[in-house]
């Protein structure tokens, strides 16, 4: 077995603070009421936590860029055929991933001018007229089966990965370090590390869409 540094540290932290914002937003919602402005509040921070895996997909280490692991047809038929080796995320993982990042994509940029008729506006709410908001808010809660579909089959794929096929997958998620057999003798070569500039960009990029989304430009000190 080798030792291999799969995870890179913002990702790690990206994919546990993704989780814990999700399910807040989530929760927040079916609670109603005031509780809505943390709704709001939580989806700003899913869309800051999305734009800066977006970026980090391109500029992050080795196993978090898409080049790297988002493939075609025929890989994901060579994987189901057991023919895939990698230590990243597998042919079929990847299109989950997509997914899950497209959907809350979509979800959050409705959300941000959506309204719910009684209390609660999105923070570009001001920005669209009351019938362009309601399109968005029938599109925004039309997407909510979707994240919960999407969520809970990731999390029955990796229970199925953990407990049926013996691939211990948290662990990595938590530490950044995975056991991998290094076939035939040979050693995998390691994964490129991320770097602080390259860090400090995609951070940059994801405040700056968080601030562009919260609507402090149009109505400073408006709740978010
Ligand atoms: C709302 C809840 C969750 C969301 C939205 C979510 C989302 C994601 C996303 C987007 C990735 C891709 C990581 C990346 O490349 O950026 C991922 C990977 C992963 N997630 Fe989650 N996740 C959730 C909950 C969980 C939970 C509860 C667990 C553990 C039981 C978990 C375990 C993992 C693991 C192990 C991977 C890496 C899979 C691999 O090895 O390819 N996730 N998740």
């Amino acid at each position: 077995m080798q030792r291999v540094h799969v995870w890179d540290l913002p990702l790690r932290v990206f994919h546990w603070a993704l989780a814990i914002c999700v399910i807040a937003a989530y929760i927040s919602q079916n609670i109603g009421g005031n509780a809505m402005v943390w709704h709001g509040r939580f989806g700003l921070a899913v869309l800051g936590l999305v734009s800066f895996r977006l970026v980090w997909g391109f500029v992050g280490s080795t196993n978090a860029r898409f080049i790297n692991f988002v493939r075609g047809p025929g890989s994901i038929k060579a994987y189901l055929r057991g023919q895939w080796s990698g230590v990243g995320h597998n042919p079929l993982g990847a299109l989950s991933v997509v997914a899950i990042l497209g959907v809350l994509l979509a979800l959050t940029l409705t959300g941000l001018f959506a309204n719910d008729d009684i209390l609660f506006e999105g923070p570009l709410y001001a920005l669209v007229d009351k019938s362009l908001s309601d399109q968005l808010t029938k599109i925004h809660q039309w997407f909510e089966p979707f994240i919960l579909s999407l969520v809970a089959i990731h999390i029955v794929a990796i229970g199925f990965y953990v407990w049926i096929k013996k691939q211990p997958l948290v662990r990595p998620m938590l530490t950044g370090w995975k056991e991998v057999p290094a076939a035939s003798g040979s050693v995998i070569q390691e994964p490129e590390r991320s770097r602080w500039g390259a860090f400090l960009f995609a951070l940059a990029v994801a405040l700056a869409v968080v601030f562009m989304a919260s609507g402090q430009w149009v109505a400073p000190n408006a709740g978010y």
